[in-house]
């Protein structure tokens, strides 16, 4: 074996950094490049990936002009780092959450870096000449997957798996995948113009490569309500894949105990593009979403919800218990950071937010509710939030909402915004609040411990024992 060889082969073996393929005809962002290296290796170049609003665009808080452009790798060991070119020189930039501490750098004109300590890390790269703040949301987003590797790549010729392989593969319509197939697998630099319903249960949809819904019209029947849709069906696992520009919703999975794993939901350019709701005894981990309307559903019983990055865009509640009628017991949502709040951009005066829209968020005409048992915990809001609670039931609803446990709930800021407040109320028909309890919550590092102190309106006629602990 020569030199190079030995060298080479050293460098495979060092690395613990895998690098996916760019799927072949389809063309780069031409707004960021990002390199990524490990201990000293020489640096390697990552696809990055870009989807714009033009085509999108139809009302004013869905203006042209904008874009998101997104990359992934994987690693394991020792720490990388990113360097990334931006399309304009800056002097100060910054990761997202900022709760991973990853300190964004100026490096020389155009070029940032940082330092990623650990995977499934879902990073926004922000500059200063776009940090998104006023009547614009940041026009050209950029954000960094750090996957964990993959586990079980299926065989491409199994006859239970249907298998992507790198590369475009374009859909008329969504795909229905039939009882025979165990897995769906779609391979980094996999790249599926299309959408996939899966009624059947027991499936492993899995990889690295990326679904979107470009090529459809909103609201466009060959996909129907989401780009992948489990139905009613249960024991599914969902791993790895990136959605981008859904043409309604991003993901459904109504059955029973269904897992969702490093999904990646991005370019979410117009409302009705929910996020994630999954059905009885659901998990959702480790997963980034955009939504332009409600970014994680809470509408089924024994949900377990951990270390998301959330990003909500001109509308939609962020963690959303409504739009049904709702019997929700035992969901625990823990250490989750909500990096954007977007709901007042693009409006030159911001007097007026929808009942959709705030993190804690009920809505929809929801005629009865019979919840209870909610804990949160450690959730971190990121930059200035409009609204961070708003439960006001229906003036036709009826039924309850009790025993709700919100502890270290953090809020970079709430401006006020008169007439926009948090709020808390039931109805005139019965319907009731009770037993809320917010420990540790703070707003611009102040802990709230009264209602008033956290700008809420409390309806004292239809709730009882909403508390304020610091
Ligand atoms: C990435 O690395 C390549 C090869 O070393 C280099 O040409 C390029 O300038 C680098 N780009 C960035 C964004 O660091
Ligand atoms: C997919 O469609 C594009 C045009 O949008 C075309 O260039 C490409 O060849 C198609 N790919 C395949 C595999 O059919
Ligand atoms: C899908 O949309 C992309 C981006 O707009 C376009 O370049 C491509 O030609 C379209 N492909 C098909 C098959 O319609
Ligand atoms: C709550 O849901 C979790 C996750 O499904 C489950 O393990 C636990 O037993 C449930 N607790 C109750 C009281 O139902
Ligand atoms: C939630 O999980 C518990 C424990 O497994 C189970 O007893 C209960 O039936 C589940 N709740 C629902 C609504 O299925
Ligand atoms: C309130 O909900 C928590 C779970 O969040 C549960 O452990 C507790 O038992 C519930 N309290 C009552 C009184 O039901
Ligand atoms: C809340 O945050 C504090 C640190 O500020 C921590 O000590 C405590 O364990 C956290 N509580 C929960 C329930 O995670
Ligand atoms: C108030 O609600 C909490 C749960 O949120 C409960 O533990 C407590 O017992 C309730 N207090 C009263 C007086 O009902
Ligand atoms: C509230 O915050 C204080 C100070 O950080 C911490 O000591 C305490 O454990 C927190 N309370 C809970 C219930 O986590
Ligand atoms: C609560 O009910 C009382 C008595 O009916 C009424 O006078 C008061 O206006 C109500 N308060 C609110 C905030 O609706």
């Amino acid at each position: 074996m020569d030199v190079r060889s030995l060298v080479l082969l050293l460098h495979v073996v060092c690395s613990d950094v895998i690098i996916y393929p760019a799927p072949d005809g389809l063309a780069p962002s031409d707004k960021f490049s990002v390199n990524v290296t490990q201990s000293g290796q020489p640096p390697s170049r990552l696809f990055v990936y870009i989807s714009t609003s033009d085509h999108r665009s139809s009302s004013p808080l869905e203006p042209p002009g904008r874009s998101m452009s997104w990359t992934s790798f994987a690693f394991t060991g020792a720490p990388v780092t990113i360097e990334v070119h931006a399309p304009k020189d800056f002097n100060n930039c910054l990761v997202r959450p900022t709760s991973y501490g990853y300190k964004c750098k100026r490096l020389g004109p155009n070029r940032a870096s940082f330092t990623v300590l650990q995977n499934a890390r879902m990073m926004s790269v922000e500059f200063d000449y776009d940090y998104g703040l006023g009547v614009r949301d940041i026009t050209d987003k950029l954000f960094v997957f750090a996957d964990p590797p993959e586990v079980n790549v299926p065989s491409p010729t199994d006859p239970g798996v249907l298998f992507y392989g790198q590369g475009i593969h374009n859909f008329t319509t969504s795909l229905i995948v039939g009882p025979e197939i165990r897995q769906v697998y779609i391979a980094p630099g996999a790249y599926v113009r299309g959408g996939f319903q899966l009624p059947h249960g027991n499936v492993t949809m899995h990889g690295r490569g990326v679904i979107s819904n470009e090529n459809f019209t909103r609201h466009d029947e060959r996909i129907g309500q989401c780009a992948v849709n489990f139905m009613e069906s249960s024991g599914n696992v969902y791993e790895g894949i990136t959605i981008a520009d859904p043409s309604k919703f991003f993901f459904l999975a109504n059955g029973n105990d269904n897992i969702v794993r490093n999904a990646r939901m991005v370019a979410a350019w117009m409302g009705n593009t929910d996020g994630v709701g999954v059905g009885v005894g659901g998990v959702v981990e480790d997963s980034f979403i955009i939504a332009d309307d409600a970014n994680i559903k809470i509408h089924m019983s024994n949900l377990t919800v951990r270390r998301c990055v959330q990003w909500q865009m001109q509308n939609g509640g962020t963690l959303q218990t409504g739009w049904e009628t709702l019997y929700v017991r035992n969901v625990t949502m823990v250490d989750m950071d909500i990096i954007h709040t977007d709901w007042c951009k693009f409006k030159n005066v911001c007097k007026t937010l929808s009942g959709n829209d705030a993190v804690f968020d009920t809505y929809g005409n929801t005629r009865h509710f019979d919840v209870s048992d909610m804990r949160f915990e450690n959730i971190r809001v990121e930059g200035s939030c409009p609204r961070v609670v708003n439960y006001n039931m229906d003036p036709a609803a009826e039924g309850t909402i009790s025993n709700i446990t919100v502890i270290n709930l953090s809020v970079d800021s709430q401006p006020v915004h008169d007439p926009i407040h948090n709020a808390i109320s039931g109805s005139s028909r019965g319907g009731r609040i009770i037993d809320w309890q917010f420990v540790n919550l703070t707003i611009a590092g102040q802990c709230i411990a009264s209602g008033s102190d956290g700008d809420f309106i409390i309806d004292p006629n239809t709730t009882s024992n909403i508390t304020f602990t610091c």
